[in-house]
């Protein structure tokens, strides 16, 4: 697997580094936060796809690399206006998005990925959307940042499971429970494994840089994505907010 991240402020002006259904699916957009991130998760998207597939970065090209929505929202592949067999997931937070993307085969298997940023979370948050295992997990450590740490940490590993499962949070968080390993490799990813109400598992991997925490996972053990070339660092990243000033498009 492969992982790339970009920030909102690299996203070239314009449309036409989009398909035609891109453009038609950012023109249904009306609030300025979710148009920002949809340009920025697919910006970072084709820029890892174009490198992985040693295309050029033009509009022209970037567009001829569609990622597109099945119904139930989970993201596609189309290379020169045909599907093609690779497994992508997309997310984002902050003004920073992220791209997963798995090996290439005849049927690939699903893959996720979630970006957070360490913030507050409630009691009731943990108390609402944890399992008892990943509650005790969290009130375990120290309160303040060590637990908001682990309670973000926690929700993120339950998003990229469930963008594993193509179900997102339509699924009840606590169907899926996340297990933590708190060692880091001298990589900085750390391991994690989460476990679905019927015993399927979804290992993957975590990381923290600067104030963002990522998560990834799949169907079977891999080892941990390693970066694609070009990305930005989320270690020095500042998480922005810009759409708070313009909130409709
Ligand atoms: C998957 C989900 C949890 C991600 O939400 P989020 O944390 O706000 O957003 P992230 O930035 O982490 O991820 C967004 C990406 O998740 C992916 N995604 C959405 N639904 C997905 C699903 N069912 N399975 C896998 N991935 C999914 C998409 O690629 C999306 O980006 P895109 O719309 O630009 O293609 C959320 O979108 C969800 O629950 N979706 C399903 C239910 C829903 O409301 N669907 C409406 C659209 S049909």
């Amino acid at each position: 697997m492969r992982w790339l991240a970009h920030g909102e402020h690299e996203v070239p002006a314009g449309t036409q580094w989009l398909s035609p259904r891109e453009q038609a699916a950012l023109a249904g957009i009306r609030f300025t936060k979710r148009h920002v991130e949809f340009l920025t998760r697919r910006f970072t998207a084709k820029r890892a796809l174009a490198t992985l597939l040693r295309r050029e970065f033009s509009p022209a090209a970037l567009a001829a690399i569609e990622i597109g929505n099945h119904p139930g929202g989970a993201p596609y592949v189309a290379l020169d206006g045909r599907p093609a067999p690779i497994e992508v997931s997309i997310s984002d937070r902050a003004g920073w998005a992220v791209c997963l993307v798995g090996p290439q085969g005849a049927a690939p298997a699903p893959i996720g990925i979630d970006l957070e940023i360490v913030e507050a979370r409630s009691d009731a948050f943990v108390d609402d959307f944890f399992t008892a295992a990943e509650r005790e997990f969290v009130r375990a450590l120290p309160a303040g940042e060590a637990r908001y740490e682990a309670a973000n940490l926690v929700w993120s590993a339950k998003e990229a499971a469930l963008k594993v499962l193509k179900v997102g949070l339509r699924a009840d968080t606590r169907e899926v429970e996340v297990a933590i390993d708190r060692r880091r490799r001298a990589d900085g990813w750390a391991g994690l494994v989460v476990t679905a109400r019927d015993g399927a598992t979804f290992p993957g991997w975590w990381r923290r840089d600067g104030v963002f925490l990522l998560t990834v996972a799949g169907t079977v053990p891999a080892e941990p994505p390693s970066p694609l070339h070009g990305g930005g660092d989320l270690a020095s990243a500042e998480p922005t907010h810009s759409w708070i000033g313009r909130p409709l498009v």
